[in-house]
């Protein structure tokens, strides 16, 4: 007998079958009682007759407990009224472990709680939607990367020095050189990997020391680094779009059961495939100061600005060209005005904020290097980021995606907590 998946118990219709995995729940009622199963790739309902089977098998109705382990066998029949079109009608039904009472049940359960068991939470019909999700969106972004010749180069995790500023980094011990720092974004490394591969991309977890206590902040992160040689500013953000675009049209395409688990409204983010609108930071910021907000030139924008720019629009909005002191030291000049330099957020829709952060680079050795000395950093450890400048620099430019971010929209979860396995923030280290 075959051992099959419920997501392929269609093929086997009429014939007996054997499914191993979870009891999700069980339903009972005299001579008739249903153990709703599920394996990971669905969910499909088990009807046991008590004239059908032994009866130390039908007596597992009072055994059997909620996320106890089972193999069960049965014959396969079409039921046009279940969700999955079929159900099973048990054979047999053999425990594998036997469940201790579930902690988490129907009532509702507070974050905290359900954070504590996430090891346990992880198995609700909605999570294990969420890691589907994930699952599609990371292999989306490197289908259209590997698809538009970038190469995946891995940067390295422990680094000497900082690429988003000293303010957020975590420091290790690290043998005689005293300590190392978690990376931030893999962007520096790819600048090297770019001048030998023309196009790369790193995609991993990232790591920042962030005091915020947003819905939008995690400590640990997956990001998905790409840069590109001879690319300027706004081919830049044209592959943003495109790479975007298709995820959105890959997930849908792919996710739909699940995004309806989530009851994600699904048109409003197919309304997203569309071009998407442009404004420069200092648009914005007039644009926000218009609607009441009080915001200077020279201003990073806080949720609320972000949230108002974004208002009654159904496509990303890209804010391009920011003031120079409110982003970070490798961004380019603009020619036009030296105060600017050529940097693009990404705001997804419907409020769930900054999902890209990218820029052309600054590609003239003696501008960075002033760029640099204004900032005060330490020279000696960006050396080797100097040198790429004097051997055969080019114009180039980048991004970096937030994994979690763009999940959290997608799947119109607002806290991005839900959209990594086990999630870490200040307050959150286990399990
Ligand atoms: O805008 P950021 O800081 O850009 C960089 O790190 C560049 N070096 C990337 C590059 O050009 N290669 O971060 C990129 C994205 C943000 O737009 C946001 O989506 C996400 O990373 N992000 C976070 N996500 C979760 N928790 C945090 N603490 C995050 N900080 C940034
Ligand atoms: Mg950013």
């Amino acid at each position: 007998m075959d051992i099959v998946s419920v997501k392929d118990v269609g093929k086997y219709e009429g014939k007996d079958v054997k499914l191993r995995g979870w009891v999700y729940n069980l339903r009972k009622s005299g001579k008739i009682w249903f153990l709703i199963f599920r394996d990971g790739t669905g969910i499909i309902q088990c009807t046991v007759l008590k004239n059908l089977v032994d009866p130390e098998i039908f007596e597992k109705k009072t055994t059997l407990t909620q996320e106890s382990s089972v193999i069960v066998t049965g014959s396969v029949r079409e039921e046009k009224r279940a969700a999955s079109g079929y159900e099973i009608t048990v054979k047999s039904i053999e425990d594998v472990q036997v469940a201790d009472e579930y902690p988490i049940g129907k009532k509702e359960h507070g974050p905290d709680f359900l954070l504590s068991n996430r090891h346990l939470w992880l198995r609700s019909a909605k999570q294990s939607a969420l890691m589907k999700i994930r699952h599609t969106v990371y292999y989306a972004i490197t289908e259209y990367l590997n698809n538009n010749d970038f190469y995946r180069f891995d940067s390295p995790i422990l680094t000497p020095s900082a690429c988003e500023g000293t303010t957020t980094l975590f420091e290790v011990p690290y043998f005689e050189q005293g300590s190392a720092f978690l990376s931030q974004s893999g962007q520096l490394y790819l600048e090297a990997g770019i001048m030998s591969l023309g196009k790369c991309y790193d995609f991993g977890p990232v790591f920042r020391a962030e005091k915020s206590k947003t819905r939008k902040h995690l400590t640990e992160f997956w990001m998905m680094d790409a840069e590109a040689a001879f690319v300027k500013h706004d081919e830049n953000m044209q592959i943003q779009e495109e790479l975007i675009r298709y995820v959105i049209r890959t997930s849908i395409e792919r996710n739909r059961t699940e995004l309806e688990i989530l009851e994600r409204d699904i048109e409003q983010l197919q309304k997203a495939d569309a071009p998407f609108k442009k404004v420069t930071h200092k648009e914005a910021v007039d644009y926000v100061n218009s609607k009441g907000a009080n915001m200077s030139y020279n201003d990073d924008l806080g949720t609320q600005e972000e949230d108002l720019l974004v208002e009654g629009s159904d496509v990303p909005v890209f804010v391009e060209k920011w003031p120079a002191e409110a982003k970070a030291f490798y961004m380019k000049r603009d020619e036009n005005d030296p105060g600017i330099v050529l940097g693009d957020d990404l705001l997804a829709p419907e409020g769930f904020g900054e999902i890209i952060g990218g820029s052309e680079r600054e590609d003239n050795h003696d501008m960075l290097l002033k760029r640099m000395k204004d900032e005060k950093m330490i020279l000696d450890e960006y050396q080797w980021y100097l040198d790429l400048r004097k051997y055969g620099s080019v114009p180039h430019s980048g991004f970096g995606i937030g994994l979690e971010r763009l999940i959290g929209w997608i799947s119109g979860v607002r806290h991005i907590r839900e959209t990594i396995p086990f999630p870490r923030t200040i307050y959150r280290l286990d399990p």
